[in-house]
């Protein structure tokens, strides 16, 4: 049945999951690394995807009382994790057992098991300018004459892949960009393709991937707070070529766990006077934020979560004069375990204040890679869905995202769980299962 009209979209609609999911990755460093390590463990049975909603969730159907709560990987067609085929670009060259050894993120063994299937994987030569991510010199890098070569060149990567797989997603893993605000030229498709010949210095690498990407009808999720897809050019071209797009910004460690404990303060009506997070993090993501200009990226992602929680102009009392603030600091000794701390003044019952402490020793790629696996195997099935693949954005998927990208004038959902609800209606809406609203009366009717 068509989904086109006011027709209900059936699983039916929705293409077949056949043949190899390309897996694109702009940026092949510790999250990205985590994720290829890991899916082939799971593949070989070494391991569990724990953390990944797409291969461990269940989805409950119908009735409370139904009992029919299905894996949501055995009930939604998801690609299979054996038909995943990986490439990406870096600058550093090499491949990537060297990769995820410099990374740091999983055990020597672990990697030396892997070995033949790691090094079988090189990263091409990315797109880089030194601009960007002042922090990181590179080893090889693709030559052009102007922006629109180097994105065509991208376009040939691709190409190439596609002769190779099925269907293909890009998800960007590359190191956060300095901040920039849109400019004239992201503002339509025609001035960025403009732009792109005449070299623009607003447009930044990633948006040289995306626009690759998109141009050849792939998704593309981004996993670093970058503006990216962020922009109405970008989002023009994904409606244009139905190739839908998500952002901003992996939530998986600090960020988490404050879209957890805000919703639980706002809905019991607890005031919150001062959110002090910091986290100390050595990694390469730790010294690319070390510069001020790419901090700033990541600040600006971190802290809008707050105040789209607490609404503060709709209650004042409890949240108008809330000091937030987020540090991250360069500390090598760490390596990828970050150790997140918040310091949280709340008030409660005629103004009576306490404070809630929380120290998050967490693996920043353990947490990242399960996401950016799910992304994918969604982005996949959004493009196979007629009901999602010309919408542009995807915001059902802002589950996995700090800083969500939403239409113009409509402001995101941080909660966790509302996030998660919308995902799971989602899912449910495209497969012709009835939403879940939680509302109950028919189990207490005659
Ligand atoms: N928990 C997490 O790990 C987490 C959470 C949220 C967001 N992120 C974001 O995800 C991204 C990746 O994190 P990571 O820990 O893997 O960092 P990383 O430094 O280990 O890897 C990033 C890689 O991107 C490469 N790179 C930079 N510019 C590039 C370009 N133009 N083209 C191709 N490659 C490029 C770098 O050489 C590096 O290898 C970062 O932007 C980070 O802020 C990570």
């Amino acid at each position: 049945m068509s989904t086109s009209g006011t027709a209900s979209p059936q699983a039916a609609d929705i293409t077949p999951a056949k043949g190899k999911l390309g897996i694109m990755i702009p940026g092949m460093g510790a999250v990205a690394t985590t994720l290829i390590a890991g899916v082939e463990a799971v593949r070989r049975g070494f391991a569990k995807p724990i953390g990944s909603m797409s291969q461990m969730g269940t989805i409950r159907l119908g009735k409370r009382t139904d009992d029919n709560t299905p894996l949501i990987r055995d009930w939604a067609p998801l690609a299979d994790l054996n038909d995943i085929v990986f490439t990406g670009w870096d600058i550093f060259g090499g491949n990537l057992f060297d990769a995820a050894k410099t990374a740091g993120v999983l055990d020597r063994d672990q990697l030396e098991s892997m070995r033949p299937f790691l090094e079988s994987i090189e990263p091409m030569p990315a797109v880089f300018d030194q601009r960007w991510v002042k922090r990181l010199d590179p080893k090889v890098q693709k030559i052009g004459k102007n922006k629109c070569d180097l994105a065509n060149q991208i376009r040939n990567d691709i190409a190439e892949f596609k002769s190779k797989t099925d269907r293909q997603v890009m998800i960007w893993c590359g190191s956060t960009e300095i901040y920039i605000e849109p400019k004239p030229v992201h503002m339509t498709l025609e001035a960025f393709e403009k732009g792109l010949v005449e070299d623009d210095p607003d447009i930044a690498p990633s948006m040289l991937y995306a626009w690759a990407c998109l141009k050849e009808g792939i998704p593309f999720a981004n996993g670093a707070p970058n503006l990216t897809v962020d922009i109405p050019a970008l989002q023009e071209l994904s409606k244009k070529m139905n190739a839908p797009i998500c952002g901003k910004d992996f939530k998986t460690g600090q960020t988490f766990i404050k879209t957890v404990l805000a919703p639980a303060f706002k809905t019991r009506q607890l005031g919150v006077s001062g959110w002090y997070s910091t986290n100390i993090l050595g990694n390469r993501d730790g010294e690319v934020l070390d510069d001020p200009d790419n901090f700033k990226t990541k600040e600006v992602s971190k802290l809008g979560v707050l105040e789209h929680i607490f609404q503060p102009e709709k209650n004042p009392e409890l949240y108008g004069d809330i000091f937030h603030k987020v540090r991250i600091n360069y500390y090598p000794p760490r390596g990828d375990n970050k150790e997140g701390w918040d310091n949280i003044d709340i008030f409660g019952w005629l103004g009576y204040p306490m404070q809630i402490k929380v120290d998050f020793l967490c693996r920043d790629s353990i947490l990242a890679a399960p996401l950016a696996l799910d992304l994918c195997l969604f982005m996949d099935l959004a493009a196979r869905t007629p009901t999602l693949r010309g919408l542009g954005i995807q915001e059902w998927l802002s589950f996995y995202f700090k800083d969500p990208d939403t239409a113009p004038g409509v402001y995101p959902e941080h909660d966790l769980f509302i996030q998660s609800m919308k995902l799971k209606n989602t899912l449910r809406h495209i497969m012709g299962e009835d939403l879940i609203t939680h509302l109950g009366l028919e189990y207490y009717g005659d």
